[in-house]
């Protein structure tokens, strides 16, 4: 689909359908994300703060949580928890079929004070965020980037290390409208 007509359909949506994503969606939506576009420097489909790559990309689906690797182009097994319940606090988050957490690596961010190793690593994110919602807008799925989850409690659950923190969290999913389509 072309860009523009991509950027007029992004939107966020709250609404899905519980249908798994194919495998290749998901390995395109993980490249559309955050995957290494240019393999002669390694670098991404999105800009990254000081050419430090600080974020990791986790995966929260029905079989478990996993970490996506840019240079491998792999899902990483990190849990085999569905633990897409705890990555917000909105009922869908429970249900779609993706959640997307973009966790940070503080300690790989010298020199900075708290708040602005959170605004770097959150530009970072949001980078991806919009990539996501591109590509679903181009390819019939629906997602929202989201901040309303329980950080302490999600971390605690991925268990995740002291200098990592978690910047937001994206779902990704058909919309609910396009189950009953499907279904007739
Ligand atoms: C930093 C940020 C945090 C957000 N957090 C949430 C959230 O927790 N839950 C949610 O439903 N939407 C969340 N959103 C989505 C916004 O509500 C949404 O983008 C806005 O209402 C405009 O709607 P649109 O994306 O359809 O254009 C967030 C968006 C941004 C940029």
């Amino acid at each position: 689909m072309p860009l523009m007509e991509a950027l007029s359909l992004r939107r966020s949506t709250r609404e899905y359908a519980s249908r798994a994503l194919p495998l290749q969606s998901l390995s395109d939506l993980l490249w559309a994300a955050y995957g290494i576009n240019r393999a002669d420097c390694g670098d991404y489909t999105a800009p990254y703060w000081r050419h430090i790559a600080v974020l990791d990309v986790y995966v929260a689906m029905t079989d478990g949580v996993w970490r996506y690797s840019p240079e491998r182009h792999l899902l990483m097994p990190h849990l085999p928890v569905d633990l897409r319940a705890a990555t917000g606090l909105q009922d869908f988050v429970g249900t779609a079929p993706v959640n997307l957490i973009y966790v940070a690596h503080g300690d790989r961010m010298h020199d900075l004070t708290p708040e602005q190793r959170r605004l770097y690593a959150s530009v970072d994110a949001a980078f991806i965020g919009q990539n996501v919602y591109l590509y679903c807008a181009g390819s019939g799925l629906a997602s929202v980037f989201r901040g309303a989850f329980d950080e302490a409690s999600l971390a605690k659950a991925m268990h995740l290390g002291a200098d990592e923190f978690i910047t937001f969290t994206q779902t990704v999913g058909y919309p609910r409208h396009a189950e009953s389509d499907h279904h007739g």
